[in-house]
C-alpha cells in the first residue's frame, strides 16, 4: 500500500519544475491564467492563479486527494459515521445548518427535529427579549448580552458579531468574556447596568474552568446588585451538559442544548449562536446558517477540480508538504473580519495541529500550518515587510467584498486597490532592472544606486489566493466560515489525522489544576522542576 508520505512525495517533481519558473513567467506565457485558475461557489470567487502552480501540479494535487480518500471520508462524515475515532463520535456540524426535508442521520437517528427544535426555542427567546417580553428581574428591558465562554464557545459568536455589525439593533449590545484573567470580566462589567444585563453561559461541557469562574463572578455580581432571587432572570445557558446548567441555577426554559457530535470549534451554528440571534435577530442568524448550507452543498457536490474548499486545502498541502512553508496568513480587506484569523486559528490549529495518524503512528510529514493574520490595510503598515522581503515565504489568503455596507467614497475603492496591489506585488516582485530604472529616473548617482539595489529588490513569486464576495452579508459570512471548515476537513483527510479531537489542550489543564493549591499557598511548593518551583516561589514572595 502506498503510504501518505509516498503520496505526498508525488508532488516533488512538480515543485522542482515550478522552482524553475516564477509566477511572473507563468503569467506572461498564459494570458488565460486567471480563467484557468479561478473558480466560483455561487457568487464567491476564488482567484488562485497567483500560486506557484501549473496544470500538471494541480492534476497531481487532485490525484493526491483522490488517492488519499478525501471523497470517501467526506461521504463518511455526511453519513454520520464516527470519523472522530478517538472520541468515538460523529462529526455532525453540517446538520446544524441543514436546509430542506432530507433527513440527516447520526447514530441511526434523524437529528433534524431536535436541531430545529432548539433553533425554534432560540428564535422564541431571542424574539421575546427583542420585543421586551422577557425582561430583567426588576422589569428592565435587556440592553446588554454578555456571553461567557471560551474557545469555540466564544470565538465564533464574537467573530460573527463584529462581522455583522451593520445588522445589529442599536439598542442591543453584545459582550464576550472569555479569559480567566479577572481584568476581562471587570472591564466588561464596568459601565453595565445589572438590571438590563443578561448573561449567557456558553460551554459545551459546562466544566471549563475559565468559563465557570467567570460565570460565578457574574452570578455574584447580579446577586449582590439585585439580590439572589434575580439570578434566574439574568442567566441563560448553552451546553450539552444540561444537568450541570440546572445545578448552576439556570431555569429549564433558559437552557439551550446541543450534542456531543458538535465539536466546540464547529459550534457557532448551534445554540452557541444565541447571542447572535438576540442582538442581530434570529433571521440574521438563520441567514448565516443558510449561507453555510450553500457552501456545504457546493463542497459535497462539486467535482474536486471545481470545489473551492478542496482547491484551497490542496494549495495548503502543496505549500506545507512540497515546499515546507510553515505558516499561512489570512488577511481580510474587510475590517469587520478583524477576528476572522483568530477564529480560524482555533478552527484550523486545534483541528490539524496533530502529529499522529488515525491509527496512532507518528506522521513523517508536516501537518497543520500556523494560521495568523490581521485585516488589511493595517497589516501593510505592520508585518507585510516580512511577507514581501523576509526569508520565509508565507502563503496568503486575501478576502475582500465587492460592495461595502457604507456609501463612503473613496474608502472602498482605495481598499480594493490595496488588496489587488498587494497580491500583484507578491506575485511579480521587483527585479534588479526595474529597481535600477526607477532609481535612475529619480536622478540618483550610480554608486548610490548600486548600494540601494539589494535593499529595494522584491523577490516576488510569493503565493496568494483572493476570495472576493459581493458583500459581507450574513449568508456570505456563513459560506466563508463553512468554506474554511471544509478546507480543514480535506487537509485532515489528506494528512490522515483526526481533525476533531483536541487532546493537546489537556496536559496544561491538568498541570494548572495541580498547581492551583500551590499558587494559592494551600499546598507546599514542591514536586516540580526547578524552573516551575523558582517561578512559583517568586510569585508567592510577591503576591498580595
Ligand atoms: O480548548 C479546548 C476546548 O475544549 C475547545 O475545543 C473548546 O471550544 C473550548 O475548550 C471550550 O470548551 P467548552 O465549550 O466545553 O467550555
Amino acid at each position: 500500500m502506498t503510504s501518505r508520505k509516498q503520496l505526498l512525495d508525488t508532488l516533488n517533481p512538480h515543485k522542482a519544475r515550478l522552482d524553475l519558473k516564477p509566477m511572473r513567467q507563468l503569467f506572461a506565457e498564459d494570458p488565460d491564467r486567471f480563467e484557468r485558475f479561478s473558480v466560483r461557489a455561487g457568487d464567491l470567487l476564488l482567484d488562485y492563479s497567483k500560486n506557484r502552480i501549473d496544470a500538471g501540479a494541480m492534476a497531481a494535487l487532485f490525484a493526491l486527494a483522490r488517492q488519499a480518500g478525501v471523497e470517501e471520508r467526506r461521504a463518511a462524515m455526511v453519513a454520520g459515521d464516527h470519523i472522530n475515532t478517538t472520541e468515538d463520535r460523529a462529526v455532525g456540524h453540517m446538520a446544524l445548518r441543514h436546509q430542506g426535508d432530507r433527513p440527516v442521520r447520526i447514530d441511526g437517528n434523524n437529528v433534524m427535529a431536535e436541531v430545529r427544535g432548539v433553533l425554534a426555542r432560540m428564535a422564541g427567546f431571542a424574539d421575546a427579549i427583542r420585543a421586551g417580553d422577557v425582561r430583567g428581574a426588576t422589569g428592565g428591558r435587556f440592553t446588554d448580552i454578555v456571553n461567557i465562554g471560551i474557545g469555540g464557545s466564544d470565538l465564533g459568536p464574537a467573530m460573527v458579531m463584529l462581522a455583522l455589525e451593520p445588522y445589529r439593533r442599536t439598542d442591543l449590545r453584545a459582550h464576550y468574556v472569555s479569559n480567566v484573567d479577572g481584568a476581562h470580566i471587570t472591564d466588561t462589567l464596568k459601565g453595565l447596568n445589572p438590571a438590563t444585563t443578561l448573561f449567557i453561559v456558553a460551554s459545551k461541557t459546562f466544566t471549563t474552568d475559565e468559563t465557570m469562574t467567570n460565570a460565578a463572578t457574574a452570578r455574584a455580581w447580579i446577586a449582590e446588585e439585585l439580590g439572589e432571587g434575580a439570578v434566574t432572570a439574568h442567566f441563560a445557558a448553552l451546553s450539552t451538559n444540561l444537568g450541570a446548567c440546572a445545578q448552576f441555577g439556570i431555569a429549564a426554559d433558559r437552557i439551550f442544548g446541543f450534542w456531543d457530535w458538535v465539536g466546540g470549534r464547529y459550534s457557532v451554528w448551534s445554540a452557541i449562536g444565541l447571542s447572535l440571534a438576540i442582538v442581530l435577530g434570529f433571521d440574521v442568524f438563520d441567514a448565516v446558517l443558510k449561507g453555510a448550507y450553500e457552501m456545504d452543498q457546493h463542497f459535497v457536490t462539486a467535482p474536486l477540480e471545481a470545489n473551492v474548499p478542496v482547491i484551497m486545502a490542496l494549495l495548503g498541502v502543496w505549500y506545507r508538504n512540497a515546499f515546507g512553508f510553515s505558516t499561512h496568513a489570512v488577511l481580510p480587506y474587510d475590517q469587520r473580519l478583524s477576528r476572522f484569523a483568530a477564529y480560524l486559528q482555533q478552527q484550523d490549529m486545534e483541528s490539524n495541529g496533530k502529529s499522529v495518524t488515525l491509527s496512532g503512528a507518528a506522521v513523517d510529514y508536516p501537518t497543520g500550518p500556523i494560521i495568523w493574520g490581521e485585516p488589511g490595510t493595517n497589516g501593510q503598515h505592520a508585518f507585510y515587510q516580512l511577507i514581501h522581503q523576509g526569508t520565509d515565504v508565507i502563503p496568503v489568503d486575501f478576502l475582500v467584498a465587492a460592495r461595502p455596507h457604507e456609501i463612503l467614497p473613496p474608502h472602498h475603492d482605495k481598499l480594493v486597490a490595496n488588496v489587488l496591489a498587494q497580491a500583484e506585488a507578491l506575485m511579480r516582485g521587483k527585479s534588479e532592472t526595474e529597481v535600477v530604472a526607477e532609481l535612475t529616473a529619480q536622478g540618483l548617482d550610480p554608486a548610490r544606486i548600486k548600494a540601494l539595489v539589494p535593499h529595494k529588490l522584491f523577490p516576488g513569486n510569493r503565493p496568494s489566493n483572493v476570495l472576493m464576495y459581493p458583500k459581507l452579508t450574513p449568508e456570505r459570512l456563513g459560506s466563508l466560515i463553512a468554506l474554511y471548515e471544509q478546507k480543514v476537513f480535506v487537509q485532515g483527510a489528506i494528512w490522515d489525522i483526526n481533525s476533531y479531537d483536541q487532546w493537546g489542550v489537556e496536559l496544561g489543564k491538568q498541570l494548572a489544576k495541580a498547581l492551583l493549591p500551590k499558587v494559592e499557598g494551600h499546598a507546599p511548593a514542591e514536586g516540580h522542576d526547578s524552573s516551575t518551583l523558582g517561578l512559583l516561589r517568586a510569585y508567592l514572595a510577591q503576591k498580595d
